[in-house]
């Protein structure tokens, strides 16, 4: 099974709706034996907390449920654990590099997926209203076709 860790800085805003959203695409597309994910934030700020209500609710409007989801911070162990960190902005990137050592043959910005902007960062919703997790949702959403087709290569599927 090849392993996923979708990371933000606090694993309620965005790497859950990304671990959501691909979880979904993964499922109805019949993956569900080949991919594992899971989300974790560079800080442990909101360690054990539910997501934001934001992307609890973007989500749920897209009847994608991540609600039994609860944060937590990246640890060491992940670097052996995961194949693929995928982070959500270029802060959360240089941090699995510095503080976690995560080589770059297994990160990449999420955003390197966009055919609209492959440089940008998923930006920061925490704080905003439900425009700000609207869009995020959709640049996620956006990305994550590519990057799965880009996992089905690798794997030959
Ligand atoms: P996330 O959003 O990284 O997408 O989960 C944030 C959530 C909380 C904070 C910052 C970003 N915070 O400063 O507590």
């Amino acid at each position: 099974m090849v392993k996923i860790l979708f990371v933000c800085l606090g694993n309620i805003c965005r790497s859950p709706l990304a671990q959501g959203i691909f979880e979904d695409k993964i499922n109805r597309a019949n993956l569900g034996s080949y991919f594992f994910a899971d989300s974790a934030g560079i800080s442990g700020w909101h360690r054990g907390e539910k997501p934001d209500s934001g992307s609890i609710e973007i989500a749920r409007k897209k009847n994608i449920h991540i609600e039994n989801q609860r944060s937590r911070p990246v640890v060491e162990g992940d670097k052996h654990e995961f194949d693929y960190f995928i982070a959500m902005d270029g802060s959360n990137y240089e941090s699995l590099i510095r503080e976690f050592g995560i080589p770059a043959s297994k990160l990449f910005k999420l955003r390197r997926f966009d055919s609209l902007d492959q440089n940008g960062n998923v930006p920061d919703p925490y704080g905003g209203g439900s425009n700000s997790f609207l869009q995020v949702f959709e640049i996620i959403d956006r990305s994550m076709d590519p990057f799965i087709e880009y996992l089905k290569e690798q794997q030959g599927l």
